[in-house]
């Protein structure tokens, strides 16, 4: 995830490019970087890291009058967080700026290359700016068309071209980008953050939206005809628009993870197979066995790996958490890939169990969501989750995402494809306003009792580990993920009225064990909430997922429901969502 800003007018340009970017830090700030045309001259600076740095940089820049400028905050997803990575993006007289991922930017770069053009960045948004400059005879907006339509992927972008110095080109497919305005300015930008209070209007831009800004006058084009500017008021609440309307951000990035599964997926799932850029064919040569370790949310999605490692690679994979692994002196063998999990890349307890294995000799492997951080500068490879920055303490989109790393790693280390299944996972994880309202009334009857036990099986365990983890981080209630068929063996004698069971009942893994397992806790007068395709008659409240006939398609779905009640819960109870007491998005102590 990035963040890009857009700026037509005469106010203060650098100041507006660095403001709107800093209320797009969220989203993503290993490097920044902006470009003003200024008087037919482009002047443009970059630096890594925080925005504060880039604003250092360009201290001495002194700009007045009428300009255009195009800004970008990054979240390195192709490419390492260098200088020459960030953006804007050059070729010989135009700049340009993207948030999103070419699919297809190899095919076209090495096209490009064979021609004689010459690229200095690893990142696949050069290829649209080199690309455009290609397709360039003299009018820029044919070639500007000409470029987006050969892309794949996601992209908003923004382009400034020398060969017409007063013009402002935009595109969008699959990531957000919107047009505000005022009476003397245009903008644009990500997200709301940036514009409110200083524009008035807004058009949130529809996926295949293009067009240009020339002379104060937008052109927008939809379906390749131009078409009216609807504009809508803005909203005039800062944090309101950043948290998109939602009530919280854990509420919005739960809604966020249609889109980011997405983000996780691309490059690397295709009906050809699974592809990591990452890894190299002979990454597991000498590796017999896996290793994951991690701690809290992380770890549940390390132990949802474990079995769909040993599933579908069939290689043998054991779970560590990080602050036991450390002291249980344990034997390290350099056949064993180590993996770890971690949405910060700087939890202590993992950093520590990582430099364990790198010091014994192993083969190491980060999955992670933060590039550069401690976690990824010291294994020896890393896949990065792309979830975007997560400001809810209680993680959501950070899980969704590592799970879909570990089940893309068991099909590619085990070299089966389950194409049909992982391209359904983003419709499995979108919130209808219908299931959000029928949690939303169902939370008032779970807010007492004296506890609750989330159960499944197989990797609706971990889930239901996760399930009660959410509840207990932001509601304070006492919750307890159990493997079903483990109830009987003690934890049953606490069944009665006022336990609460949320029973995740797959239609398509165990489901009569499992069935059986609620029946044991129905028969003892506990009360069940089952969350399953199909009603059973021993349950009081069912919350009903989609018929499928996959149990990753389900795992999703019930994911979605088990962080949307927690949080219902959490609401009703008056608690601070994103920061709930006690605890730390990111712990770097022991
Ligand atoms: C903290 C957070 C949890 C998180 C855990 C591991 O305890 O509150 O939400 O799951 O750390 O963090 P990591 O960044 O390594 O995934």
């Amino acid at each position: 995830m990035c963040g890009i800003v857009g700026y037509i007018g005469k106010n203060n340009i650098k100041e507006q490019l660095l403001d709107g970017l800093k209320e797009l830090e969220y989203r993503g700030y290993d490097s920044a970087g902006f470009s003003i045309m200024k008087d037919g001259e482009l002047y443009s600076y970059k630096a890594v890291g925080k925005i504060k740095n880039l604003v250092e940089k360009a201290k001495d820049f002194q700009v007045e009058g009428f300009g255009l400028g195009i800004a970008h905050t990054r979240w390195a997803t192709h490419g390492k967080p260098t200088e020459i990575n960030a953006h804007p993006h050059f070729a010989e007289f135009s700049s340009i700026v993207h948030n999103g991922i070419i699919e297809n930017y190899q095919s076209i770069k090495t096209q490009l290359e064979k021609k004689g053009i010459n690229f200095l960045s690893q990142t696949d948004t050069e290829v649209i700016v080199k690309l455009f400059e290609d397709n360039l005879d003299n009018d820029a907006f044919k070639a500007f068309k000409t470029t987006i339509n050969e892309l794949k992927g996601a992209y908003a972008t923004l382009l400034l071209t020398q060969k017409e110095p007063k013009t402002m080109f935009f595109a969008k497919v699959g990531s957000p980008l919107l047009i505000a305005k005022n009476d003397e300015e245009i903008f644009f930008a990500s997200s709301d953050a940036p514009v409110v209070g200083k524009a008035k209007k807004v058009i949130y831009l529809e996926d295949g939206d293009y067009g240009y800004v020339k002379d104060n006058q937008i052109h927008l084009y939809r379906d390749n005809e131009e078409t009216k500017l609807n504009w809508s008021d803005l909203p005039k609440n800062k944090e309101f628009a950043q948290k998109e309307g939602f009530r919280f951000f854990m509420e919005k990035e739960i809604y966020e993870q249609s889109n980011v599964i997405v983000e996780t997926m691309i490059g690397r799932v295709s009906e050809e197979g699974i592809n990591f850029e990452e890894l190299d064919k002979n990454f597991l040569d000498g590796i017999t066995n896996i290793t994951i370790c991690a701690c809290g949310t992380s770890y549940h999605a390390g132990m949802v790996g474990s079995y769909l490692l040993q599933r579908n690679a069939k290689i043998k994979t054991t779970l560590e958490i990080g602050s036991e692994f450390r002291y249980k002196e344990p034997i390290l063998t350099k056949d064993t890939l180590f993996i770890v999990i971690s949405q910060s890349g700087e939890t202590a307890d993992t950093l520590e169990a990582l430099k364990m294995a790198k010091k014994a000799g192993l083969k190491t492997l980060a999955i992670c969501n933060v590039d550069n951080s401690s976690i990824v500068r010291l294994a020896d490879k890393t896949i990065l989750t792309r979830a975007g920055i997560e400001k809810g303490v209680a993680s959501t989109k950070a899980f969704a995402t590592q799970v879909m790393v570990l089940w893309m790693l068991s099909n590619y280390f085990g070299n089966i494809n389950e194409y049909e299944i992982f391209m359904k996972i983003s419709k499995a994880c979108e919130v209808t306003e219908k299931l959000h309202e029928k949690i939303k009334r169902l939370s008032k009857r779970y807010l007492h009792g004296h506890g609750f036990f989330y159960i499944g099986r197989d990797v609706f365990y971990p889930l239901a580990l996760e399930g009660a983890l959410k509840l207990k981080e932001i509601s304070y209630l006492h919750a307890e993920g159990y493997p079903a068929g483990e109830m009987k063996h003690g934890p049953i004698a606490l069944a009665d009225p006022e336990l609460y069971t949320i029973a995740l009942l797959s239609k398509n893994l165990l489901f009569d064990k499992t069935k059986s397992n609620i029946e044991e806790l129905s028969s003892r007068d506990s009360t069940i909430l089952t969350i399953a395709s199909e009603e059973i008659e021993t349950t009081d409240d069912f919350i009903k997922v989609n018929e499928s006939n996959h149990y990753m398609i389900e795992f999703y779905e019930m994911m979605i429901i088990t962080q949307l009640l927690a949080m219902e819960i959490s609401i009703r109870l008056g608690n601070d969502v994103d920061m709930p007491r006690n605890l730390a998005k990111s712990v770097t102590v022991e």
